[in-house]
């Protein structure tokens, strides 16, 4: 049964702002109305997929375009592989313990047009191909670890007093501030490499940031903001971390069919649907991605639609306005944005102080996932009860939901790390 729950829309929204959340959000269990999930499995005829083959050929297909035509948006394909030059290759970097490159992959051929600072990390002295975490970043390449070799990138800054936005070279005082975030010498330690790129020189993250961005270099003659059913920023960071890899498939010493794309929050959402897009993506991990990501929409706990197409128009496609406070009739939902990546092994994982990602929906995104990866003959584990905080549990399908707030940390990457050994340890090769 469905019960009136959220007080009237006079509410609305507080500013948006660091921290700000709406009014009108609901935090309170007993008042998740009812819902019911759409079959991934089911056809149009009413039958359910009978096999692998008819789930890639039939199923598969039409959820993806669903996906495309009414949440991110349909990226387009790239016209050319694109030119990367190799601006640094430092065999003795962090002490002799890694080799860094790094690489600038322009988008264009205008030279003040968009262009992606690749920074790689791999094991020095590796015998092999490594495999290796791919993933965007918030605040540029030299934030990520206070090696002074990263070269500084220019990041986009707000003026707090006229809201508008400039590039601008990061300061050497930005070097290492978001290390935390990305424990380096614990990933090449345990024989992975690294690989990231400030989501910012894709499109800068802010509403009218398309301007400065990839998605223009797609308009037709007289087009001037993307059609309905076409990408949104989301969209266009997603499609730049298939640019990302189809530079690392020319690395020799990247193991290139193990690479796993991994996110925090709005890029969790992107590492999603860049791997539900691009197969070649061997893995996918979610950290805290939330609404718009692996939380079930259709529980309306924390985050929702609405909040989300309000404070950020610019992520998703411009049809995925039309589900605002409708998400029951929306034709997919996060279940099956997972079940997009199957049989590749998912990791979703949650914080239990970040109630606005709806820990209890990313963890049951995965739950009725579940039985896509069955049929294809993954196994998954039973899961029906959310397990206690601090207790991962991983197959094929991996989560955890961790104590504290909304952020990537030691702990989650532990786990990533764990998973990543169960499945790209082995090479295919
Ligand atoms: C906001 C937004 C979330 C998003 C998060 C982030 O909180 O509402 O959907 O995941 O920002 O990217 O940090």
């Amino acid at each position: 049964m469905r019960v009136a729950f959220l007080p009237p829309l006079l509410l609305v929204l507080l500013a948006a702002g660091a921290g700000a959340q709406p009014a009108d959000v609901n935090y309170d269990e007993s008042r998740v109305p009812g819902f019911e999930l759409p079959d991934p499995l089911a056809l149009p005829d009413g039958r359910r997929v009978a096999d692998s083959k008819e789930w890639f050929g039939k199923r598969r297909v039409e959820i993806l375009r669903l996906y495309e035509t009414w949440v991110y948006g349909r990226c387009p394909a790239p016209r050319v592989r694109l030119r990367a030059t190799v601006l640094e290759t430092e065999r003795n970097a962090l002490g002799g313990r890694a080799v860094r490159k790094q690489i600038l992959i322009p988008f264009s051929s205008d030279p003040a047009g968009p262009r992606m600072h690749l920074l790689i990390y791999l094991p020095a002295r590796a015998a092999r191909p490594v495999p290796l975490f791919l993933g965007l970043n918030f605040t540029g390449n030299h934030a990520i670890h206070p090696d002074p070799g990263i070269r500084l990138a220019e990041v986009w800054v707000q003026d707090p007093k006229h809201k508008t936005w400039s590039k601008q070279t990061a300061p050497e005082k930005a070097r290492g501030a978001t290390a935390s975030r990305w424990p380096l010498e614990r990933i090449l330690e345990r024989g992975y490499g690294l690989a990231t790129a400030y989501y910012g020189d894709i499109e800068p993250d802010f509403d009218g940031g398309i301007r400065y961005g990839v998605r223009p270099l797609f308009f037709r003659r007289g087009q001037t903001e993307p059609a309905e059913d076409e990408w949104g920023a989301i969209g266009a960071w997603a499609w730049g971390l298939s640019r990302a890899l189809d530079y690392l498939e020319t690395d020799r010493q990247v193991d290139a069919r193990r690479v796993a794309v991994i996110g925090h929050s709005r890029l969790g959402k992107t590492a999603l649907w860049a791997a539900a897009q691009d197969t070649r993506f061997a893995m996918a991990i979610s950290n805290n991605s939330g609404e718009g990501g692996a939380a079930i929409t259709r529980r309306r706990f924390g985050e929702q639609i609405h909040h989300l197409n309000a404070r950020f128009p610019h992520w998703f496609c411009r049809n995925f306005r039309k589900f605002d406070r409708r998400e029951d009739d929306l034709p997919v939902d996060a279940h099956m944005l997972l079940a997009l990546i199957a049989p590749r092994p998912v990791y979703v994982a949650s914080a239990e102080e970040d109630r606005w990602a709806d820990p209890r929906g990313e963890f049951l995104a995965l739950v009725h996932a579940a039985p896509v990866y069955r049929l294809l003959g993954r196994p998954t584990p039973e899961l029906s009860e959310m397990p206690p905080v601090g207790q991962p549990v991983m197959d094929t399908l991996g989560y955890h939901i961790r104590s504290g707030k909304h952020d990537i940390t030691e702990y989650d990457w532990e786990q990533y790390l764990n998973f990543a050994d169960r499945h790209l340890k082995v090479s295919r090769r």
